[in-house]
């Protein structure tokens, strides 16, 4: 007879947080896993391009240098390259041990910037996510929208990616290319309304946040403590 095994933990819920420069994802993610923590959730917050170590190692060849140093293939494979990094060491043992997991940019990235900014089109960017993920896909996508030349103004005074004057290939894009990748996120929104849900990035942070944690409670049926209190007195 085998020996009765302990029941395994409940996967943790996978959540991503995406949008183009300038949007507050990183912010609104730390702010996120904060609120996920204090309503007694194990999370994480992490990031693409990045979250482990080979990730960070890519990140930093995608982040820096002239705009043309990389076409939109070659950009895809890396970003898919990192990706992979990512959700093999950081995502899945996360999740299996029943943790949540948050992460500033995912797979939607890669098809906003590349398949639609880039132009390299959504099958490839469809073929590459089956190769790195299989069928795995995140629990809830977060898409913050904030009009273009908001987003850029408000990185451009925040400094590069990582706040670093060196890290901001991307922002110097121009602005036909951040307008095609907003596109982009718009039409994934509207192509997955059950993953996906659209947030008005425009308004105040703390507007935002509260939006955030409405869809996230409603969504993935996480309780407050405050309102869990309440409801039971
Ligand atoms: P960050 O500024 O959000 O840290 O991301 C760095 C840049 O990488 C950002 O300008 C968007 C870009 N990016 C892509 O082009 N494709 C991707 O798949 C990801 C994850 C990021």
């Amino acid at each position: 007879m085998s020996p009765v095994q302990p029941p395994a933990a409940p996967r943790g819920r996978f959540i991503t947080v995406e949008g183009g420069d300038g949007a507050g994802k990183s912010t609104q993610t730390r702010r996120l896993v904060d609120r996920l923590q204090a309503a007694g959730v194990g999370a994480i917050a992490t990031r693409e391009p990045g979250g482990s170590t080979g990730g960070e190692a890519i990140r930093g060849l995608l982040v820096s240098g002239a705009p043309d140093r990389w076409d939109g293939v070659t950009e895809a494979l890396l970003m898919s390259a990192a990706r992979r990094d990512h959700w093999i060491k950081t995502i899945q043992p996360a999740l299996a041990r029943g943790v949540w997991v948050v992460s500033d940019r995912f797979a939607d990235s890669t098809m906003a910037y590349q398949g639609y900014g880039q132009g390299i089109g959504r099958g490839p960017v469809e073929d590459l996510a089956r190769l790195v993920l299989g069928q795995a896909r995140p629990d809830l996508t977060l898409i913050l929208d904030v009009p273009t030349a908001t987003g850029l103004a408000r990185a451009g005074e925040r400094g590069g990616a990582n706040g670093s004057a060196d890290d901001d290939r991307f922002e110097r894009m121009g602005q036909g290319f951040h307008d095609r990748l907003r596109d982009g996120f718009l039409d994934i929104a509207r192509r997955e309304p059950d993953r996906c849900a659209l947030i008005d990035a425009s308004q105040p942070v703390d507007t935002v946040a509260e939006a955030i944690w409405e869809t996230v409670a409603h969504r993935l049926g996480v309780r407050d403590p405050d309102t869990a209190a309440r409801t039971a007195g």
